[in-house]
């Protein structure tokens, strides 16, 4: 399995079954520099071409299968804090592949079981890393269509692996506001200039392209994937992980993406 598995990839840019060596080790330091500074990282081409063809093909597959189709409006924390319940007023649009629906064909299933991927993210958060325990949320596979958009959240989950599998003809661009969570829990005024693009709380942009592997810590910086244009879908792949072992969505999340609760 992990032999195949690192065929999936472009592991002579990305050596991820050799850290050890001094190119691993330089790939590893860079990357751990960069997750510090921008709060994520993002490694272009890092999916070989038959691998997002693959992703793409069993996506569009599964959406027909055990696809979640969802339009709605959301607490930004996901009800994780006692007490809130701040909304945009944006509602969501995407259908959601959840993890029990994702072809077993997939590599997106392969990359997220697989050991050296979740040794890399050890290595670049500095820190234990776990696979979610969510029969639902573990990984998701998301089809965003014409005008469909994510809103502004807060993920549950402490750290995403992001896998682009097709670029929109324009639009799904990932917006963050780096390390906001503190801050928007604080000050409405502050979440306000974040929703508006207040050119005064500068966000960090990351368009979409197939390919790329994203790692980010998104609960802890507010995001959102802005709408997407075109006739060419947006097809990404979310792998989630945590410091903890066992971790889970909430009932509340479940419902939301899933319209069930398992
Ligand atoms: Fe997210």
């Amino acid at each position: 399995m992990t032999a195949r598995t690192l065929e999936l990839i472009d592991h002579g840019r990305y050596p991820l079954h050799d850290l050890a060596s001094d190119a691993g080790r330089r790939f590893v330091d860079d990357a751990r520099l960069t997750f510090s500074r921008e709060g994520l990282i993002a490694l272009e081409g890092f999916l070989r071409p038959g691998t997002t063809r693959r992703i793409v093909h069993h996506a569009l597959s599964d959406e027909r299968q055990g696809g979640h189709r969802f339009s709605g409006t959301s607490d930004v924390f996901f009800h994780t804090e006692a007490g809130e319940d701040r909304q945009t007023g944006l509602a969501y649009t995407k259908t959601d592949v959840p993890y029990d629906r994702i072809s077993p064909l997939s590599p997106v299933r392969a990359l997220y079981q697989w050991d050296l991927l979740l040794d890399f993210i050890t290595a670049v958060v500095g820190g234990p890393v776990h696979r979610s325990a969510d029969p639902l949320g573990a990984a998701v596979v998301q089809i965003q269509r014409d005008g469909d958009q994510q809103d502004w959240h807060f993920d549950i989950s402490e750290y995403s692996v992001l896998l682009h599998a097709r670029a929109p003809e324009s639009g799904g661009v990932l917006q963050y506001a780096l390390r906001s969570r503190d801050r928007v829990r604080r000050d409405p005024d502050a979440f306000r200039r974040i929703t508006a693009e207040d050119p005064a709380a500068p966000l960090r942009h990351l368009p979409t392209a197939s390919g790329t592997l994203v790692l980010h810590a998104g609960s802890v910086s507010m995001h959102r994937v802005t709408p997407v244009r075109g006739r060419t879908p947006r097809i990404n792949a979310t792998l989630t992980f945590n410091s903890k072992p066992g971790q889970t969505l909430n009932e509340y999340t479940r419902r939301l993406h899933f319209g069930r609760d398992h």
